[in-house]
């Protein structure tokens, strides 16, 4: 008998210290893959069964057996003690309580190494699906908002220098375009998770015919694991998962800061809600976007997670160690984090106000200049000169405090002989717009088109 119980108590002599059974736990953080953990093991059984591990009334109690534990655990309010040590043990250790020592079959030939990677695989599967639907809401959000603004105009920033006008549809689409291939990493990365793992043991595969062609099937992999050692190593879904949402973090914390730069009295681009602002504790008068704020700040805390894991992974010596627990706690902040961040943002633009007019009239007259160098180079000028002859026309128009929508056709020509009659009409900004109709460029037309595009996109299943 063993003296001390756990079920690896065997070959110990005293039990653990309280201490280290409450430093080695995991459960308290990995009662998380409680579903999946039972999923998995469900399958495994029918998998001993067919290797003749099992046999048909065995398979029976155990599948009945882990669905009672399945909704006993369910319960939020389920004590799990650190004592359980993990949620692979704890699901184990309960099954085999209830239906008794045929519960202890169900481990035949599998470790808590291959059935966590496992585990992980398929609660990323379904998490990467449910972001997945928080950054098609998200496009969708964006969508519209470019639509309702379809002819609003923006000043374009580059160095956060005025540069060119813009149309606030493409700058809203923008996101979209950003969102969609971090839909499309996320995808991704789950084409590489997409490798059944069990079967590998502890490391070097297992001496029962298991039949992981068949586990694959059940499990909804395409395929198994081609390398036991590498599979029980493997961590590389999970890092590639934390730096696929580091960039969406990315993504949104600098859209955040546009937002909150705009919403400033000194741009008042655009106003957000009441239900997406809050006010100051001292100053009546404030309100804040603190949740572009927060947004932008999480960012942090999502980089956080994915260096935490690089560096937890590092010189990990092969196959398994403990390190490798400490994968959890920075992939769940992680998925919890961006859910939310995408939820919020999407909440925070889609009622803030777009105050088109202020934008509009916040479009300096010298952010046409580019259209004069380029209306020089159709006269046939290099656009190096263009460049140099209207920086000096810009220049001058500085040194006397003239906008460049002001100025004559004689002012033009004393600065180039080229200019001519419809020069002048360039000096508008629908009209600058209107000269990028190019594919992907700001012009009414094209934007138009990648409405289209967008629009297609999320229609597509
Ligand atoms: N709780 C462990 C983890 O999350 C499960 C794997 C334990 N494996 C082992 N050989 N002790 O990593």
């Amino acid at each position: 008998m063993a003296k001390v119980e756990t079920p690896w108590g065997g070959r110990f002599q005293e039990a653990p210290d309280a201490l280290m059974e409450h430093f080695n736990a995991s459960i308290g953080f990995d009662r998380r893959l409680l579903e999946v953990d039972i999923a998995g093991s469900k399958a495994y059984a029918k998998a001993l069964h067919r290797a003749d591990l099992l046999d048909a009334a065995e398979l029976a109690e155990i599948e009945g057996g882990l669905e009672a534990v399945l909704q006993e655990f369910s319960a939020p309010d389920c004590p799990l003690p650190d004592a359980l040590e993990d949620i692979h043990m704890a699901v184990e250790k309960r099954l085999t309580e209830l239906i008794g020592p045929v519960g202890g079959k169900l481990h035949t030939g599998r470790s808590r190494n291959d059935q966590v990677n496992l585990d992980e695989r398929l609660y990323l599967r379904v998490s990467i699906e449910a972001l997945q639907g928080r950054i098609r809401q998200l496009q969708g959000v964006l969508l519209a908002s470019a639509e309702q603004h379809e002819a609003v105009v923006l000043p374009g920033y580059t160095h956060m220098q005025q540069a060119q006008p813009v149309l606030f549809a493409h700058y809203a689409l923008s996101l979209f375009w950003m969102l969609e291939r971090d839909c499309g990493r996320l995808a991704d990365t789950w084409r590489r998770a997409d490798y059944m793992p069990l079967g590998s043991g502890a490391l070097a595969g297992s001496t029962f015919a298991i039949d992981r062609t068949f586990l694959a099937r059940e499990l909804g992999f395409s395929q198994v694991t081609p390398n036991s050692i590498d599979a029980v190593s493997d961590r590389d879904f999970l890092l590639e998962t934390l730096a696929s949402l580091s960039i969406i973090m990315m993504h949104l914390s600098r859209f955040c800061e546009d937002l909150i730069v705009w919403s400033s009295a000194e741009f008042g681009f655009v106003e957000l809600s009441d239900h997406f602002s809050t006010g100051s504790s001292m100053m009546p008068q404030k309100k804040n976007p603190d949740s572009l704020e927060l947004v932008r700040g999480k960012t942090g805390r999502v980089y956080g997670s994915l260096v935490a894991l690089l560096t937890t992974m590092k010189a990990v010596p092969l196959t398994y160690s403990k390190d490798m627990q400490e994968d959890k706690e920075p992939l769940f902040d992680a998925l919890e984090t961006v859910d939310i961040c995408l939820e919020v943002f999407a909440g925070a633009w889609q009622s803030m106000q777009v105050r088109g007019e202020q934008m509009e009239k916040k479009v300096d007259s010298m952010a046409l200049a580019t259209d004069l160098a380029d209306y020089l180079v159709h006269q046939g000028m290099p656009f190096r000169d263009a460049h140099r002859v209207i920086g000096n026309l810009v220049a001058g128009a500085l040194a006397n405090k003239r906008a460049l929508t002001d100025l004559s056709l004689a002012e033009l020509q004393a600065h180039s002989e080229q200019f001519g009659e419809d020069a002048l009409a360039l000096l508008d900004v629908r009209c600058s717009l209107s000269l990028r109709n190019i594919e992907g460029g700001t012009g009414p037309q094209a934007v138009a088109e990648q409405l289209q595009k967008a629009r297609r996109i999320l229609a597509s299943p």
